[in-house]
């Protein structure tokens, strides 16, 4: 237990805090990683109280170079963290007066750690969305180089993961190229929207003294000062918009990752996974296991998880800073290091996995997959309305299923005797490679239509 009051606020306590309320209050086991933010603000801070003339160039240089030393005791990992100064805040603080004296305590002048708190974590949450922007451009890139590869590849196209219609390896590589681009969006407009400095703030209110908050929003890189003081020390919705879009992006990575799973079963083999990319068991020496892609699949547990939690820490707080809000860093933290791990992972294994282009082709032309297609023939050659055509396939399926066969297998008696109009050029339309050739329209999955959007996305993806 403490026994002296803390020295950064202690003036009016008698005593230090209990042992235990000295757990529940201190943040520095986790906000240790806002260190470099922490110092970039102060950076900031310190050099606009100068250019106001708050404080003197001599005592803002020293300032300077205090943290500068600071900085690089953390980042050589020479830095010693105390539990008792709560903060990376109080720590950097205490550490700086250790270092310069007393112009140490003039660099708080103006400021709040409610903003500075506000100002660090934003930094933090804009730099893990330009990290997410770089993993998903790489992933984007990854699937669309598969796309590339098989644009012509025929396979199945699941609804209810029965086999409905032949699609084209390709076009099943680029639906996620879709996803994952939307994700970049989001990030982007998540980070535009946080990109405006808090720092200023001060505790709530603003300050008396006459700062330039525009100075130091430019100098962090920030588009401009937020506008409302007490908006600005109990936001989190940068935060929660972060966690929101990476949620959406880990639900689509383990809607993939799923796929993957199925696909690499014995009973699929539509790809094989690289060593690299799968493990063995320990006790059955066949096994091959895509444990990257379940990992994948179920971090959006805690993806999700961590949204829910700050959300719910949010919910009903009244204006302004509560403490509850420094609940806020380590549900984001944890997100955002899964989420840039899955993507990561998740890059690998598409960069280094072989799809079996026989299977896919041999499970796309079984399941009457081209049932479809025998319905649009009937309307376009015989001018059937398509729910009669509809009803004469399917008597077609049935005749087939008896038969053990599939539809191309049939033969034209077979067709003829369930409607006498049917032709022999009907069999072109029954093979998968004409399948997917004849579905021309716009976003669809022809091998024409998906080198067009391949080239598109190549040239977005420069
Ligand atoms: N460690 C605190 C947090 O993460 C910093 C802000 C503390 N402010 C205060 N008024 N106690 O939220």
């Amino acid at each position: 237990m403490t026994k002296t009051s803390n020295q950064m606020w202690g003036g009016r306590f008698a005593s230090g805090p209990d042992a235990i309320m000295e757990a529940i209050n201190a943040s520095i086991g986790f906000d240790k990683r806002l260190a470099a933010q922490d110092i970039a603000g102060s950076r900031a801070h310190a050099a606009m109280l100068a250019a106001q003339g708050i404080v003197t160039d001599k005592d803002a240089e020293a300032i300077r170079e205090g943290l500068l030393t600071i900085l690089s005791e953390i980042e050589g990992g020479k830095f010693e963290f105390s539990t008792a100064l709560e903060d990376i805040h109080m720590n950097v603080e205490a550490r700086l007066k250790d270092l310069i004296g007393a112009p140490a305590g003039r660099l708080h002048t103006a400021r709040s750690r409610n903003d500075q708190v506000a100002v660090d974590f934003r930094l933090w949450v804009r730099d893990q969305c330009d990290a997410a922007d770089a993993a998903l451009a790489a992933l984007m890139q990854a699937l669309v180089a598969q796309a590339e590869a098989g644009a012509d590849w025929v396979m199945p196209g699941f609804t209810h993961l029965q086999t409905a219609q032949p699609v084209t390896w390709g076009h099943h590589m680029l639906a996620y190229v879709e996803m994952f681009a939307r994700d970049r969006s989001r990030f982007a407009d998540a980070r535009r929207r946080m990109n405006e400095s808090p720092l200023g703030a001060a505790a709530l209110a603003g300050t008396s003294f006459p700062i330039d908050r525009h100075f130091t929003a430019k100098a962090l890189g920030f588009d401009r000062p937020t506008a409302n003081s007490l908006d600005s020390v109990s936001d989190r919705d940068f935060a929660l918009e972060f966690l929101a879009a990476s949620s959406i992006c880990a639900m689509h990575l383990s809607r993939f990752a799923e796929e993957l799973v199925i696909w690499s079963s014995a009973q699929f083999r539509f790809v094989a996974m690289s060593d690299r990319w799968s493990t063995g068991s320990s006790i059955m020496p066949q096994k091959r296991n895509p444990d990257a892609a379940e990992l994948i699949r179920a971090k959006i547990g805690r993806i999700f998880g961590a949204n829910v939690a700050l959300m719910t820490v949010m919910k009903g707080l009244p204006l302004t800073y509560s403490k509850d809000m420094q609940e806020d860093k380590e549900q984001v933290f944890d997100a955002a290091d899964s989420l840039m791990l899955a993507l990561a992972a998740m890059t690998g294994m598409v960069s280094d996995m072989t799809a079996n282009r026989p299977n896919l082709k041999a499970a796309a032309s079984s399941g009457f997959s081209t049932a479809t297609d025998l319905a649009d023939w009937l309307v376009r050659e015989l001018n059937l309305p398509f729910r009669d055509a509809h009803h004469v396939t399917g008597s077609l399926v049935a005749v087939a299923e008896g038969k053990g066969c599939d539809l191309p297998d049939l033969t034209l008696a077979d067709m003829q005797a369930i409607h006498e109009g049917i032709r022999g050029d009907v069999f072109d339309v029954l093979g998968v490679e004409n399948s997917v050739a004849s579905r021309m329209s716009y976003g669809g999955t022809a091998p024409v239509r998906v080198r067009e959007q391949i080239a598109r996305w190549k040239e977005a993806l420069k």
